[in-house]
This record gives C-alpha cells, sequence and structure tokens, in this order.
C-alpha cells in the first residue's frame, strides 16, 4: 500500500471510537504518527484503546492524550502532544455527540449548551489551536472537520446537532479563506448513516425496521463504515488534495443528492 502521510502527524479528536478510531488507524497505515485525543480510552465498540491497537498492527508512533474539546487546554495540550512525533500537520476534528433528539420547544437550554460545546465550540477551539500551531511552524496543513448530512440540509428533531453541523461547515469555508495564504486547507466531511455506537445505540438507525427503510433511499444500498469515511479523510490530509480547500465531501453513499 502507498504511504500517503509518511512524516506527517495528526491529532484526531474523538478517536477512541467509531469513525474517529478509523481515521487514526488509517493514518497510521499510512505511515503517519497520531495522537489519539479523546474523553476516554477505551472504544465505546469492543476492542483495546485505539493507540495499543494501532501501535501493534502498524508499528506507528502513536499516543492517547485525555481530552474534552469543550476545554481548550485539553486541546492545546493535544496538539503539543503532537510536538513529540515532529510537530503537528493535521488537525482532525472529530469529536461528537448525537445530543438531544426533540422538537425544539422540548430541548432546553443545558442540553443545546452541552451539544453546542461540544459538536461547534470544540471544533471552533480545536481549529484556533491547530491554526496557532501550524502557522507558527510554517509548513502548511491540513485541517479536517467532521460535519454531516446534517450540516447540508435540515432534519426534523435534531435543531442543535443541525446549528452545530451547519456552523461546522461555514467555520471551515471561512478558515479556509483566512488559512489559506498560509498553505494550510481547510475542509469538512458530511458523512450520512455510518456503522458506529452513535446510530447503533444513540440514535439508532443500523438494525432498526426504521433503519431498512432508509437504506431503500440510498443508491449504493447500504450504509456507510467507519472505514469509508476514513478514506476520505486519509484523501484530505495527504498531498492528493493539494488543490482542495474550503470543500465539504459528503459521503453518505449518493443519498443526499438523489430522489
Ligand atoms: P462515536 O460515538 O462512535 O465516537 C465518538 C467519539 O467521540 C467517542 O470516542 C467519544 O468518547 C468521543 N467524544 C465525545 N465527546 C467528547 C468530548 N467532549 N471530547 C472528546 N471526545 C469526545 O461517534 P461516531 O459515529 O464515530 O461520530 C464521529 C463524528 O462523526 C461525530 O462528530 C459525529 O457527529 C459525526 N457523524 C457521525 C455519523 C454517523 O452516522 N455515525 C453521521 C454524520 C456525522
Amino acid at each position: 500500500m502507498p504511504e500517503l502521510l509518511s512524516d506527517r502527524t495528526a491529532v484526531v479528536t474523538g478517536a477512541a471510537s467509531g469513525i474517529g478510531r478509523e481515521i487514526a488507524h488509517t493514518y497510521a497505515r499510512h505511515g503517519a504518527s497520531v495522537v489519539v485525543a479523546d474523553v476516554q480510552e477505551a472504544p465505546r465498540e469492543e476492542g483495546t484503546p485505539t493507540h495499543e491497537w494501532i501501535a501493534d498492527e502498524t508499528g506507528a508512533d502513536t499516543r492517547f492524550v485525555e481530552c474534552d474539546v469543550t476545554d481548550r487546554a485539553d486541546l492545546e495540550a493535544s496538539v503539543d502532544a503532537a510536538d513529540e512525533f515532529g510537530g503537528l500537520d493535521v488537525m482532525v476534528n472529530n469529536a461528537g455527540i448525537v445530543g438531544p433528539v426533540a422538537p425544539i420547544q422540548e430541548i432546553d437550554r443545558e442540553e443545546y449548551d452541552r451539544l453546542r460545546s461540544i459538536n461547534l465550540d470544540g471544533v471552533y477551539f480545536g481549529c484556533q489551536v491547530a491554526a496557532d500551531r501550524l502557522l507558527e511552524r510554517g509548513e502548511g496543513g491540513s485541517i479536517i472537520n467532521m460535519s454531516s448530512a446534517a450540516g447540508m440540509v435540515g432534519y426534523p428533531n435534531i435543531s442543535p446537532y443541525n446549528v452545530a453541523k451547519g456552523g461546522v461547515r461555514l467555520l471551515t469555508y471561512g478558515l479556509a479563506a483566512e488559512l489559506g495564504p498560509h498553505g494550510v486547507r481547510v475542509n469538512a466531511i458530511h458523512p450520512g448513516v455510518i456503522e458506529t455506537e452513535m446510530t447503533r445505540s444513540d440514535f439508532p438507525i443500523v438494525g432498526t425496521e426504521e433503519g431498512e427503510e432508509t437504506m431503500e433511499t440510498i443508491p449504493l444500498r447500504r450504509f456507510g463504515t467507519p472505514e469509508d469515511v476514513a478514506s476520505v479523510a486519509t484523501f484530505l490530509a495527504s498531498d492528493l488534495a493539494s488543490y482542495v480547500t474550503a470543500e465539504s465531501i459528503v459521503v453518505d453513499g449518493g443519498q443526499l443528492n438523489t430522489a
């Protein structure tokens, strides 16, 4: 396999589980050093902690940093940890939760604030600490923000999630304009339904009757895997995407753009 990311160091938030875990794994397989930043070390699904798994499998330089993305100091510590491996090149702001699923009248301020502080502010300050470090290093870089199909169109009963993911999309475009002159590319990924604990238990779609119906609306007739998203995140981090910035890549088996 060609190594698309040799000599790169990446920080991936929310990398203990699901999509972030597979991004960390794929980056390591492509030769990157990886800082796994998460509130918890153990994956939500079964398995050994991400940094142990990828070190065993790929021999990559990797470590875990306990990081709550709502805390800017934790984000800074995660980026500092990349210095052990030569310094930050790629920042993936992936950590996120589903948050409240209810009509807007039933969502209280506390639930709204919590969702926003993880899914939007966490990405915002992740971009801030990354920009600070990338500009200081002066070697360009790539920032990848995890949005959602819900950052492109509206869905009922997840208004805080819609707000955050839509915000991530426009934050991405604004920062691409701001950081492009410094050689830093900023892009967003918008997954559809991907099989993780999020869609198995927090917002159950995978394995449900509703999920079977949803699958009929997906041209490729399957839900996505973390690997499907990790491939796109690898492309965006690599030189293959050297002229790609301010872009939103939808990874949803064709659902959003088809009738
Ligand atoms: P997941 O629940 O499998 O993994 C999320 C990870 O983020 C967990 O390891 C969790 O500990 C971590 N996390 C949660 N709060 C955190 C915090 N405050 N600070 C640091 N880490 C924190 O979820 P999944 O599916 O892997 O989602 C990853 C991202 O992809 C999220 O931003 C999600 O909104 C987005 N996404 C997922 C889709 C799906 O169908 N699974 C669809 C569209 C977007």
